[in-house]
């Protein structure tokens, strides 16, 4: 009888265990030297640094959001492998799961939101 309850136990807290399924798909593991990196850098342009820093840095600076950081060219490359640079345009454009639509920028052109992604995607320097 204990023997079972023991069984029941574990399975219950197995079932409770954390699985692969919760974690969001686009959620991105950034090591801690690119959470250090996206950080510091900004754009070398003053006039791109200063529409960055009030827009994508509030998401793209920050782990956690589901946001590919800033610098991480890797988590950059593997969703310009999927939709192309026209589809990440797209993306900031419309919008796309937890970012808002023009990504808290609304008066952006495409040349700017492409310089954006331009600068996010290459590896900073270390
Ligand atoms: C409010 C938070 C937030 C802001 C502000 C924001 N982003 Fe994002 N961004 C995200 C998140 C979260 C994702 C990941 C979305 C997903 O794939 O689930 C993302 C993904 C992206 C992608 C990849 C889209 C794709 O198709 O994979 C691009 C490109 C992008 N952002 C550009 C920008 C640019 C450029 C700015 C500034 C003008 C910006 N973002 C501002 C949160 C934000």
């Amino acid at each position: 009888m204990t023997g079972r309850l023991a069984v029941a136990a574990l399975v219950l807290m197995t079932a409770c265990a954390p699985r692969a399924a919760d974690v969001p798909p686009n959620a991105t593991e950034p090591d801690a030297a690119h959470v250090a990196l996206a950080e510091t850098i900004v754009p070398d342009d003053p006039d791109l640094a200063a529409i960055y820093d009030r827009s994508c840095r509030t998401c793209h600076a920050l782990p956690g959001l589901g946001a590919p950081l800033a610098g991480d060219s890797a988590a950059w490359e593997a969703r310009r492998a999927e939709r192309g640079d026209d589809g990440l345009l797209a993306s900031v454009k419309s919008g796309r799961n937890a970012m808002p639509a023009l990504g808290y920028c609304p008066d952006c052109t495409d040349e700017e939101f492409k310089a954006l992604i331009a600068f996010m995607s290459t590896e900073g320097e270390q």
